[in-house]
C-alpha cells in the first residue's frame, strides 16, 4: 500500500453526501463505470423505489441499552450485517485499491468480498484484512472451464478466505470499460472473455455464452469446495430451491446493482418469495440499492440475514481511501443502530418480528 494519508472530507453526515464528492474525484469514464445501470436503468431505479415503499413502524419505550448488531455468518463472527460487495478493479478508484477496502472492512468488524476481477493479489488483500482481524471472502466468476475455476477457488482458500461466493447472474462482460495502464485483473490466468465469435454463428449463444457455467458445473464445483459456497445473483424461487438442493450454503438475492438484465425486478421485491421457498434452510443475503442503515433494517425486516453494500463504499474509497470506506460503514452502522433503537430492537434477530403487525 502507498504511504499516502487521506483526510476525510468535511461536512459529511450521510452516505449520500459522499456521492457528489466521489464524482468530483473520478474521471467521467470511471464515474460512469461505477454509477450506471444497464440498458435504460430500469432495474437500477427499481432497486431504490422498492426500499422507499417499505414502511418502518416506531416502537418506543423499549429498553435497548444492551443493544448490539453482532451476528455469526458461515462460522465467522461479525460486528454488523453489512458486507462489502465484490466490486472489480478498485485501483481505478484509489491507488490503495482493494487492500484499503479490506483494511476498512476489518477495522469496522465486517468482511469484504474480494472480486475475481480484483486489481491487487488475493494474498495481499487477505493479509490487509487479517492483520486487523477479519478475513475477506472471495467472489468467484466462472473461469471458462472447470479446472481453471477450481484453481482460482483453491487459491482463495489457501490465502485464508473463509467463504466463496459464486456470481451466476453476469455470464458475460457487458461493460465496454477500457482499463488504464497499470490496472488489471491481477488474479486471473487469462482474460475472462475471448471476443472472437465463430463465423456464421450467434455472437451470444455460441460466442459469449460458450464459456458460461451451467447447473452441472455448479454441482461439480460444490462437490470440490470445502469452504461455504454462496451463490450470488438469484431472483427466482425455483433457482433458490435448486441452489439449496445442490448443497450450497447460502445465496444472495441480487440484480447485480441493476447492471446486467435491465428489467430484472428489484432484489428487495424478489426476496419474500425466495425466503418462503428456502424456509430457513440456509442464510439468504441481499444486495442492490442499499443506501442507508434504514435500508439495511428494511432488508432484515423482510428476512435477509445480512446485506452487501456496493457503490456507496466505493464513493468513500474514491474520496479518502481506507478512511473513507471505514467512514461509510460507520455511518451505516450508526443509522442501522438508530433505526433499531427507534423500532424497539436490541438485536438483529428481533428485526424480522417488526413486520408482524
Ligand atoms: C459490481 N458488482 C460485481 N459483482 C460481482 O459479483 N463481481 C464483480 O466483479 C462486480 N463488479 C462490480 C463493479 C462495479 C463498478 C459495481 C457497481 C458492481 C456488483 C456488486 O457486487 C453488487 O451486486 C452491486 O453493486 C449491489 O448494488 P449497489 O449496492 O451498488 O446498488
Amino acid at each position: 500500500m502507498s504511504a499516502r494519508i487521506d483526510a476525510l472530507p468535511e461536512g459529511i453526515t450521510t452516505l449520500a453526501d459522499y456521492e457528489p464528492l466521489a464524482r468530483a474525484c473520478l474521471n467521467p469514464t470511471t464515474w460512469h463505470y461505477l454509477h450506471d445501470g444497464s440498458g435504460n436503468g430500469l432495474s437500477l431505479a427499481a432497486n431504490r423505489q422498492a426500499f422507499e415503499t417499505v414502511p418502518l413502524i416506531p416502537r418506543p419505550l423499549v429498553d435497548v441499552r444492551q443493544g448490539n448488531t453482532r451476528l455469526t455468518l458461515f462460522g465467522q463472527t461479525l460486528l454488523h450485517p453489512i458486507l462489502l460487495a465484490p466490486i472489480a478493479y478498485q485501483r481505478l478508484f484509489h491507488p490503495d485499491g482493494e487492500c484499503a477496502t479490506s483494511m476498512a472492512a476489518a477495522a469496522q468488524g465486517g468482511a469484504m468480498v474480494i472480486s475475481s476481477l480484483a486489481s491487487q493479489s488475493i494474498e495481499e488483500i487477505v493479509e490487509a484484512g487479517c492483520q486487523i482481524g477479519v478475513a475477506p471472502w472471495f467472489q468467484l466468476y466462472w473461469q471458462g472451464e472447470r479446472e481453471r475455476t477450481l484453481r482460482l477457488a483453491r487459491r482463495a482458500e489457501v490465502a485464508g478466505c473463509p467463504a466463496l461466493m459464486l456470481t451466476v447472474d453476469a455470464p458475460f462482460k457487458q461493460s465496454t470499460l477500457v482499463l488504464p495502464e497499470g490496472v488489471a485483473a491481477e488474479n486471473l490466468e487469462q482474460p475472462l472473455m475471448a471476443d472472437q465469435v465463430p463465423s456464421g454463428q450467434s455472437r451470444v449463444f455460441q460466442g459469449w455464452m460458450a464459456q458460461a457455467p451451467t447447473w452441472d458445473d455448479l454441482a461439480w464445483l460444490r462437490e470440490r469446495i470445502r469452504l461455504p459456497l454462496i451463490v450470488k445473483g438469484v431472483l427466482h424461487p425455483d433457482d433458490a430451491e435448486r441452489v439449496v438442493g445442490l448443497g450450497c450454503d447460502g445465496l444472495v438475492v441480487s440484480n447485480h446493482g441493476g447492471r446486467v438484465l435491465d428489467g430484472a425486478p428489484a432484489s428487495l421485491l424478489a426476496l419474500p418469495p425466495i425466503l418462503s421457498r428456502v424456509a430457513g434452510r440456509v442464510p439468504v443475503l441481499l444486495d442492490s440499492g442499499i443506501r442507508s442503515g434504514c435500508d439495511v433494517f428494511k432488508a432484515l425486516s423482510l428476512g435477509a440475514s445480512a446485506v452487501l453494500l456496493g457503490r456507496p463504499y466505493i464513493w468513500g474509497l474514491a474520496c479518502a481511501g481506507a478512511f473513507g470506506v471505514a467512514h461509510v460503514i460507520r455511518l451505516m452502522r450508526d443509522e442501522l443502530e438508530a433505526t433499531m433503537a427507534l423500532c424497539g430492537c436490541a438485536e438483529l434477530s428481533q428485526i424480522v418480528q417488526t413486520r408482524n403487525l
